[in-house]
């Protein structure tokens, strides 16, 4: 394997002979030399390659073009211009894919929503390539802290028939045909002759059967897509984005919080220090000072507060805001924002929300009104993490089942865990795109996945 651009540039000049390969990002032309800009994707900035026109024929030269895939050998000589340390001095340059001038990346500035027009040849744009850099440094932090901490990795269905959350957002899954649908005498549709036998969607959370291997393993944590039927078109929402959701027995909210804040600044930290060129970027023309903002969080203490007075604080303000704020009502991501940017102006986790507006398998406190729920709320986005400590009584659990209108029969397996030695437990989840946008200054969710799924978006 050839050397990657990203060691060459910090390579220090030598007679040794190199090649560099990667698609060309722009050409100058001086009167006796030709710039040419060669990035492979390794990291943010290119290889300046000079030709010496007198040295290449001028036909090869002009088939060097914006896109273009090149393979350039010579050797590396100190730079005389001032944005890098060194530069190939070419003696060879081989064009191994020519781009004409339809290519759509050519050298001005492109909005980020043209960009998702041509989402195969967006990530090889400063802003997105730096996006997928970050993404998969913060992908591996993510396996990093869980392994380091005694976690194990478990991989939960993305086809189920229960539905975690309750929240009906589901994409149903069939192969029964849609415009001849067998029908039971009832009228409805006879789900028997679909493939499982039964009615199946894809997952909104892998929560529940991650408490299976949470109350075998002890410490678990999933990492996998989820699928929302979200109709809110909003810069925060995919019908598909990948969950970390980390399920804990032994413990209570207080270690599930713990454990919620270490994860974040774990995560944080470990981007700041291994993408430090793409991060500079972002703080220069993306976010400005993102880098600052998020090692700032990652050196402060996050602040707790419960539902009740987070109320309080919201009744306060009320005129602020679209939907005024009352106790029982859902947090709106105004909210959220207000009490993390404007009371707390740093991350906050909210805990303890009314049963009503929380799950059914939130544990359920002495008040008999609230839920051991928390939220990590941040500033720009709202909510990043949506925990809790689980109902481990059984009695109390299936009479909460049943006020829901939730089926025992369906929950059997789940509710054999409270029967078969029950212990307190606890996790969160964390919405993975949230995250890269939250560390990248990103303003939109669709933006840091590679093929963001939408209301009418499934294109690529
Ligand atoms: O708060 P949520 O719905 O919690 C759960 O799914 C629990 N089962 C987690 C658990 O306790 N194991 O979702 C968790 C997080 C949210 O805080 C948010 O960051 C993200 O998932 N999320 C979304 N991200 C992008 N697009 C969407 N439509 C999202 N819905 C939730
Ligand atoms: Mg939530």
């Amino acid at each position: 394997m050839s050397r990657l651009i990203r060691e060459l540039r910090t390579s220090a000049p030598s007679d040794e002979i190199i090649t560099a390969e990667g698609w060309v990002r722009t050409k100058r032309d001086s009167k006796t030399v030709c710039f040419i800009e060669v990035n492979d994707g390794s990291c943010l900035k290119g290889l300046q390659v000079v030709a010496d026109k007198e040295r290449f024929d001028g036909e090869l030269l002009g088939s060097v073009t914006t896109g273009c895939s090149v393979a350039c050998s010579g050797h590396l000589v100190a730079s005389q211009g001032a944005s890098q340390e060194v530069e190939l001095s070419a003696e060879t340059i081989q064009v191994i894919g020519k781009a004409d001038d339809t290519y759509p990346l050519q050298k001005k500035r492109h909005t980020l929503e043209y960009l998702r027009e041509i989402a195969h040849l967006r990530p090889r744009t400063n802003t997105i390539g730096a996006v997928a850099r970050v993404r998969s440094t913060m992908a591996y932090a993510v396996h990093r802290f869980f392994q380091e901490n005694g976690f194990y990795y478990v991989n939960t269905p993305l086809i189920t028939a229960s539905d975690c959350e309750g929240a009906g957002q589901m994409f149903q899954v069939t192969t029964l045909d849609l415009d001849n649908v067998p029908k039971g005498e009832n009228g409805k549709v006879d789900y028997s002759k679909d493939f499982f036998g039964k009615k199946a969607n894809l997952t909104v959370s892998g929560q529940l059967e991650g408490e299976t291997y949470a109350t075998a393993l002890r410490n678990i944590y999933t990492f996998g897509p989820t699928f929302r039927a979200e109709d809110s078109n909003t810069k925060r929402h995919l019908a598909e984005f990948w969950m970390i959701e980390p399920e804990m027995s032994f413990c209570t909210l207080e270690g599930d919080m713990k454990i919620a804040e270490d994860f974040l600044k774990y995560i944080f930290r470990y981007t700041l220090e291994h993408c430090s060129e793409d991060m500079n970027f972002f703080s220069a023309f993306v976010e400005p000072g993102i880098s600052d903002t998020i090692r700032h969080v990652v050196d402060s203490p996050f602040v707790h507060m419960t539902y009740t007075d987070a109320i309080k604080e919201l009744e306060k303000n009320k005129d602020r805001f679209d939907y005024k704020p009352f106790w029982g009502c859902d947090i709106q991501t105004e909210h959220e924002r207000f009490l993390s940017e404007e009371i707390c102006k740093c991350p906050v986790i909210v805990t303890d929300y009314p049963k009503e507006i929380k799950s059914f398998y939130m544990k359920l406190n002495e008040d008999g009104k609230t839920v051991r729920a928390m939220d990590v709320l941040v500033p720009r986005l709202g909510e990043i993490i949506g925990g809790s400590e689980r109902e481990y009584r059984l009695d109390i659990l299936t009479r909460r089942m049943k006020d829901l209108g939730l089926k025992e029969e369906d929950y059997w397996w789940y509710l054999d865990l409270r029967r078969y030695g029950t212990v307190p437990h606890a996790g969160f989840g964390l919405g993975f795109e949230r995250a890269v946008q939250y560390v990248t200054g990103m303003q939109n969710i669709r933006d840091v996945i590679p093929y963001p799924r939408a209301v009418n978006q499934a294109e690529f």
